[in-house]
């Protein structure tokens, strides 16, 4: 059982990700198609609005425990080209080893939209708290990084948005895992953006348009 197996039930029930305005900008952005793929779908929050929204959603997730349509990587998706009229990942691409072979993968097999959220490059620091919390944490990428890694795929960026979300600090460490020696370092590393128990966190979404 993969660690995502075992965190499948926290992620589902996770109001961090259940909401946010991040979500209600895909579900926006999506509005108008008829069939969706959602990557890395997790606790299916962005598969589930969609539907609820009425487009036709297949999810993708490689952990058997998130209990997605398909169970496979962002790196290789089992879909012809073009076959799905908007892609969405959402707040997994710092988790995949090849994000540009999952950024092209994503952009193949839409018709129309890719639309992308995750969190930002914030600094070293923050990089080393997110890796002591969580291993499977590869990287964050920064605004640049990602208009960079739409445009090798040949999207065009339609839209891009930048916010800040704040989530309660000790749910977040504890949703992984984490161990109270770890713990105390990443409290001290993420210091600087905690306020009332709550860590700031930017984020970014992107609309890319196939041409
Ligand atoms: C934080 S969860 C995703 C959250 C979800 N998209 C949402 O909006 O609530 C991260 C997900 O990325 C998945 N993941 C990890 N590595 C992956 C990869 N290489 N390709 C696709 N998904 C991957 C994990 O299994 C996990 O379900």
């Amino acid at each position: 059982m993969s660690v995502w197996d075992e965190r499948a039930e926290a992620y589902r029930q996770s109001r961090e990700h259940s909401e946010g305005w991040d979500l209600e900008l895909l579900v926006d952005w999506a509005g108008g198609a008829r069939t969706a793929l959602d990557v890395a779908t997790g606790g299916g929050h962005v598969a589930r609005r969609l539907r609820e929204a009425g487009l036709e959603v297949v999810s993708s997730d490689p952990a058997p425990g998130m209990r997605a349509d398909v169970v496979c990587p962002a790196e290789q998706l089992p879909f012809a080209d073009a076959s799905f009229e908007v892609v969405t990942c959402r707040l997994a691409a710092h988790h995949f080893e090849d994000v540009e072979a999952a950024t092209a993968e994503m952009a193949r097999v839409a018709s129309e939209l890719l639309l992308i959220v995750d969190n930002l490059w914030i600094s070293g620091k923050d990089e080393e708290a997110n890796h002591l919390r969580d291993p499977s944490h590869v990287r964050n990428y920064s605004a640049d990084e990602w208009r960079k890694l739409l445009a090798e795929t040949g999207l065009e960026l339609e839209d891009e948005r930048v916010g800040e979300r704040r989530i309660e600090l000790e749910p977040w460490l504890e949703r992984t895992g984490t161990t109270e020696a770890d713990a105390e370092r990443i409290r001290v590393l993420v210091a600087d953006r905690v306020e009332d128990g709550r860590l700031r966190i930017d984020r970014i979404a992107l609309k890319g348009r196939k041409r």
